[in-house]
Parts: structure tokens; sequence; C-alpha cells
């Protein structure tokens, strides 16, 4: 499991270049040294040499990304831009006309380390394709505006509005998966100090989010949190709205639990 990461404000962060890319940069989220499994913000950059890969191709991990701003695409019809969504499970055939036509920012995340094979057999159609034996339970998505669809609604006792959630993709069998929330303006978490039994991962993309420990989640703020990492109580004064990613049902357990709760999970 990927080590706690409170606060990292990427708006702060410089942008690495990678070696083995020309024109691809990375500020570097969150890494798990077991598996591979990491999340970057990266950015893609034609005018400094960036040539996306002239053939399909195919990874043996989950690769799932969020654009922040940009227009890129895998088949030169579809173009994600700012709020496009897209999850590839692994062993997808795609990137059948990959091209970037400006700057794009996206946040990049693997299931474990990356690996990149080429696809060289003749396709019949030019759509994501699975080489798997048995089809992926988490299936392909792509996702021009993510905040187009269905959104579930969270009231209070009152009826008012505290926050909605867009769900993206998700593992039937896991609960693994992605959403957007949008807080309202105004929002208090009506949980104290909590834990969930999975890992949640957020990038917050508009507003703030504040705990009741000081703690600042500004518009590019990033957090990692294994299993069993306490929370105190989040609010939104001015609202939010947050990418999302969650190991399964995000369940809310008390502090008071957090003891057995860790102490279960080493043996
Ligand atoms: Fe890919």
């Amino acid at each position: 499991m990927r080590p706690h990461v409170p606060l990292l404000d990427t708006t702060k962060m410089a942008w690495e270049p990678q070696d083995s890319m020309v024109g691809l940069f990375s500020k570097k989220l969150s890494f798990d040294p077991e598996t591979g499994a990491r999340t970057h913000l990266q950015r893609i950059d034609p005018a400094f040499g960036y040539a996306p890969p002239d053939k399909p191709h195919y990874h043996h991990m989950d690769e799932e990304l969020f654009v922040l701003k940009g227009e890129l695409s895998f088949d030169s019809k579809n173009w994600l831009g700012s709020m496009a969504y897209c999850f590839h499970p692994a062993e997808t055939v795609h990137g059948f006309r990959s091209a970037v036509r400006a700057e794009s920012w996206f946040i990049s995340r693997v299931s474990k380390e990356l690996d990149f094979c080429f696809y060289e057999q003749p396709v019949r159609e030019e759509r994501p394709f699975s080489l798997a034996r048995s089809s992926p339970m988490r299936g392909v998505c792509v996702l021009a505006d993510a905040r187009a669809g269905e959104w579930q609604e969270v009231r209070d006792a009152k009826g008012a509005l505290q926050l909605s959630r867009r769900l993206l993709s998700r593992d039937p069998k896991t609960g693994e998966g992605a959403m957007l929330v949008r807080f309202a303006p105004g929002w208090v978490s009506p949980h104290e100090s909590h834990f969930h039994t999975v890992y949640e991962e957020a990038f917050i993309l508009e507003g703030a989010i504040a705990l009741a420990d000081g703690t600042q989640y500004t518009a590019g703020c990033y957090t990692f949190k294994p299993p069993g990492t306490l929370q105190t109580r989040a609010r939104s004064p001015e609202g939010g709205l947050a990418y999302i990613n969650f190991g399964g049902p995000l369940d809310f357990r008390p502090a008071s639990e957090l003891k057995a709760f860790l102490a279960g999970a080493k043996q």
C-alpha cells in the first residue's frame, strides 16, 4: 500500500522532465514501492518535442487519466480536454491514432509498475479491445466531460443539499473506483474524527476543503490516505469539487475503532 501523503500543493511543485520521453514532465504525487502503483500529475507538451506513440499499445496494469487542461486523443476522433476522464483496464489495446493538439495536463494513475507494449497486429476496428482471456470486471470508460451525467445528491434532514457525487468507474467486485464529489458552499461533514477501511485519494479541482486540524486543501492540492488514516472533521465554507479515487466502498469508522482496525490489519 502507498504511504500516507497528508497534503501536496501541486501548484507549488516543479515539473520534472522524464528522461524516457521528450516533452513529458511529471509531478510525483504518490508511489507504492512494493507494486509500482503510482499517481503522477503529467504534462505532455508538443512545444517541447512531445510526440505521441504512432502505433496502438497496451499495458499490463490499469491506466486511468483525469485531464486538467489541454487537448489529447487516443483515436483522433474523441478529444479529451479539461474534466475528461479515461479508464483503460490492463491488457486493453488503445491509442490507434494518438494525438496531442495542445499542452495537456492530466492526473495519471497506474495500478502497478508501468509497462508499455506495442500492438503490432492489424486491427479490424479502431476501438479499444481487450487481450485478456476473460473480460475485465471494470471496463473501458472514456468520458469527454466527467461532469456530464448522473449526479447522486446527499441532503441533510432539512432537505438542504450537502454534496453530490458523480460515479465515473467502479469495479463491481472490489468496489474500487473513481468519482467526482461536489461540496455545497457551507458544507460540514457529519463525521467527526474518522477513518476508512479502504484507501482514499483526492485531488481538489475547484474551491477548498478544510480539516478541523487546520489542514487546507485548495485547488491543485492532493492527498493519499491508506486504510486506517485518521482524518478530522472536514468542511467547505466556499464549496468545492474533488476527483476522488477509493479502494472500495467508503465506510466511516469512528476514531475509537482505529486501534483495533490497525491491529487486525497487521495480522
Ligand atoms: Fe496507454
